[in-house]
């Protein structure tokens, strides 16, 4: 998950990223980001994707600064910016995990599904960097997937076969390509989304990681997805409860 895959999966970025804003349930997400809309303030999107933030900051905040580390995605924002005239939004491509970003103090943060790489010190770094970036008092909205979902998924597909009467030991290999690889990787929460190994967070692990980088958690909901999320044609009984990310929102 570096910068070439970025720019690689960019090209296709409708088809390829998943579409947090568009497909969470009973839009939790954009009410978070509505919550803390203030027209004196300063938002920064950190790895802003091609900007499905923009149309809740731009008219949200008195201005907006788009990061991410795809040339890709921020020539789509860029263009979005301009054909939605987003006049207080401006881009900037940068590795938000490398130390000393030259960055504006601001009063609110959004960091969606970002930090989920695989390295897990640059996910560290880039909440440390979003730490040092919020003025006191200022908050942070972040979403990331959660590792008891990924799980609770692959449960659901066991109990699906076995309603065909299969049993879990005769599941082929080839459903279980997402699972962790190793140990290491099972206890660092490394699940493949799209064959990239992705970082998943435990509810109670993104309590320390928060607090650890000096953040007060004021509230950790899921952000729950249909199970097409999960699977191609799911089966009429699978409903509750629905595969989640996790939305952190802090202060510093
Ligand atoms: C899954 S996409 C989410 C984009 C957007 N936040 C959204 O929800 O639509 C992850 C984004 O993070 C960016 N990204 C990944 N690593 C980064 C880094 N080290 N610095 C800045 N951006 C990064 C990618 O280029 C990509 O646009």
């Amino acid at each position: 998950m570096d910068i070439n895959y970025w720019n690689k999966v960019a090209v296709n970025y409708e088809s390829e990223i998943f579409d947090v804003y568009a497909t969470n349930k009973g839009a939790v997400l954009q009410k978070y980001l509505q919550k803390h809309t203030n027209k004196n303030h300063i938002a920064i999107d950190f790895g802003c994707g091609v900007g499905k933030a923009f149309s809740i900051l731009s008219p949200g905040f008195k201005k907006v600064l788009a990061l991410d580390i795809s040339q890709v995605c921020i020539q789509t924002s860029t263009a979005l910016k301009k054909a939605n005239n987003y006049a207080n939004v401006s881009l900037k491509r940068m590795d938000l995990s490398r130390k000393k970003l030259q960055l504006p103090a601001c009063d609110f943060a959004v960091c969606v599904n970002v930090v989920m790489l695989p390295a897990l010190d640059k996910n560290k770094a880039i909440i440390a960097n979003i730490y040092k970036t919020l003025k006191p008092g200022g908050h942070a909205v972040f979403v990331v997937p959660s590792l008891e979902s990924g799980i609770f998924a692959t449960q659901r597909l066991i109990d699906w076969y076995g309603k065909d009467g299969t049993k879990p030991e005769e599941i082929s290999n080839s459903d279980f390509l997402h699972i962790p690889k190793s140990k290491l990787e099972m206890v660092q929460g490394l699940i493949r989304i799209d064959m990239e190994p992705t970082k998943h967070y435990l509810h109670v692990e993104l309590l320390s990681l928060f607090a650890e980088a000096g953040f007060q958690v004021t509230s950790i909901e899921k952000l729950e997805y249909p199970w097409t999320t999960e699977f191609q044609a799911p089966p009429s009984w699978m409903q509750e409860p629905y595969p989640w990310d996790w939305m952190i929102e802090c202060k510093k």
